[in-house]
Parts: C-alpha cells; structure tokens; sequence
C-alpha cells in the first residue's frame, strides 16, 4: 500500500484505502465534522474553506452521484478553481493512449491543483496516481477492489439512521465479487465494532473474496456467507443491497451467465414484510431492477438519504485533508 495509515490526522494525506483508518476515533472525528457541514448546508450557509485551492476531479468511469457530490462538496466549500473532467476516457490524452502516471503529472503543471479526486476502471489506480502526484489524491472507487469515500457514506448514513455503528447485523446482497463498495464498508465495520456481525448474500459464482472473509474473521467478525436473502433478513439491522456489475461481466465475456443472474434477488415490498421495522435498506445505486421502485415508500427505505450523506462526509473529507476543518 502506498498510503501510509492516518495516525490520528489527515491533513495532507491521501484517501485510497480503509485500510488507512487504524483507529475509531478517526472515523469519528470525520463525522463530527460532517455533522457540522450538514447543518451548514441545511442552513445554506456558504463555506469559505477552499476559496484559495484548486481542485481536480478526474472521473475515468460513469457516475451520477460520485461526481455531483464531490463537485457540489467543492462548491460548498467555497472552491472557485474545480476543473471538473467526467469523461476522461472520451475527452483526455487517454484517448491516444497517455499513461494514468503521466495524465497526474501533468495536472501538477497544467492547473497545479492541490487535490486531485479520482475515479478509474484499475484496481490500482490510486497507488499509480499517489505515485505520480505531489499534492494528495482521494480515491473516488478504483476497480472492483476500493470505494473508500462510499464507505465513510455508507456508516455515516447507519450512524443517521440507526444511531449507532456497532452490534450491528448487516446482510450485504447481490454481486459481491465485483462491485467494491461491500470490500470497503465491510472494513470499516470491522473497525468500528467487533459485534458487528455480516452476512454475505449472493449466488455461488458471485461470492466475496475468500480474502476479505479470512481478514474480516481474523479480526473478530462474525461472517456467514448463503444464497438464501430469507434465512438472514428476518434477523438484519441493514440490508445493504448491490447492483450486477455489469460492465465486468462484459470484460471477462460472461454476458451468458450476467443474463443468467440478472434477477436473482428482486427486494419488493412482500419480501421486506420478513424484515425488522427498524432495519433499513440501503443501495449505492445505480439500481437497476433489485429493488422495486414500490419499496420507495417504505420508511425503511434508506438509499436515497443515504446519498445525500456523500456531500456532507465528501466536505468534511476535504476540508480535513487541506488543513481546513
Ligand atoms: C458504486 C460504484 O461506483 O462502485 N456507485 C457509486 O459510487 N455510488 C456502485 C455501483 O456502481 O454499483
């Protein structure tokens, strides 16, 4: 890992793994001060924070609610310098063939910006990017592997909701090989409680990673890992559900077995009359057909909430990171 863990501080460092956080408090401190930029925003109250910095958001791979969020993120906080790209791969010198290494080295001379938030299709991105970057980079989702700043979001959102962080029973549903956001936030609840207890639901070919089960069970957490959404839900604090990644399957060939597993869980109101009134249901979306648009309704439907959390910790993430909260 190229970042070095947070040590308590973030000023100046870059955000690409939740391997970085080491310690409760750290988490802690971010949603303190996510609290506060909350109440601002709520109060429209315009931050000053950023006035004198330059920001740049490189987004290799599609986004809707990434890329608004930490674009508004910057606004709020009072950036007049954003050079903002959401189609690298179409618009950049990665059309003729630039190297991610050079495309960073050049910000540092084009803009110079003093952050750069990225988003791209490498697992190891972040770490190319950190390398070739004097100023700190923030990992927007880096392959099928971290969605460090989806994670922050995804506990934010279950501290707001639920009131806590720990003793937890979160089942994670649906394509749990490739998408990342699950890697991240199983991480971060391992550190924020021992008793916090995951069940991985999904068919056999789309499992976690043998290693992060192993890695979460090291450090105490209780995993179980089934097919069956029925034999966990009646038990589940939040269910956490996740799209297909499509696109992976389409790079490793396998659209046959994608239009096989297309429909494999569908969270519709009668299948959440097996759940807890006080569960609820979360989704880093896009969505496309697990979750039937009837559920919207039901207050334990938490995913759209949940992504407003991303431009309250998306501020207080950037603000500390400059030195400025
Ligand atoms: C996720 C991602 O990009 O990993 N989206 C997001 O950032 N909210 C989830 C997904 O695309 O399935």
């Amino acid at each position: 890992m190229t970042a070095k863990p947070f040590n308590g501080s973030f000023v100046g460092a870059s955000v690409i793994s939740v391997d970085q956080f080491t310690r409760k408090a750290e988490l802690e401190r971010l949603f303190t001060v996510a609290d506060l930029m909350r109440s601002r925003v709520e109060a429209k109250i315009q931050g000053t924070e950023l006035r004198d910095s330059t920001i740049a958001i490189l987004f290799y791979q599609p986004s809707t609610r990434t890329f608004t969020s930490f674009w508004a993120a910057v606004q709020w906080l009072g950036c007049q310098r954003i050079i903002a790209v959401p189609g690298m791969t179409a618009y950049s010198s990665a059309v003729k063939g630039e190297s991610l290494h050079d495309t960073i080295k050049t910000l540092g001379q084009t803009t110079p910006a003093d952050l750069i938030i990225l988003r791209h299709p490498d697992d190891d991105s972040s770490e190319v990017a950190v390398v070739a970057s004097s100023v700190p980079v923030i990992n927007a989702g880096s392959g099928k592997k971290e969605h460090p700043t989806q994670a922050i979001l995804d506990l934010y959102t279950i501290r707001q909701e639920l009131g806590r962080v720990d003793g937890l029973h979160v089942a994670m549903l649906g394509d749990l090989k490739y998408g990342r956001t699950i890697k991240s936030l199983a991480k971060l609840l391992a550190l924020m409680g021992e008793d916090n207890r995951i069940s991985f639901v999904s068919p056999e070919v789309l499992r976690a990673p043998a290693e992060l089960v192993t890695e979460l069970r090291r450090r105490g957490v209780q995993v179980c890992e089934t097919k069956d959404l029925g034999a966990v839900l009646p038990e589940a604090d939040v269910l956490y559900v996740t799209r297909l990644q499509k696109e992976w399957f389409e790079a490793a060939g396998q659209m046959g077995l994608y239009d096989q597993l297309k429909g494999a869980y569908d969270i519709t109101p009668e299948v959440l009359e097996m759940a807890k009134e006080q569960m609820i249901v979360m989704h880093p979306l896009p969505r496309v057909g697990e979750i039937s648009y009837k559920v919207d309704d039901d207050p334990r439907a938490a995913y759209f909430r949940q992504m407003r959390s991303g431009l309250y910790t998306r501020m207080a993430l950037l603000a500390l990171v400059l030195g400025k909260a």
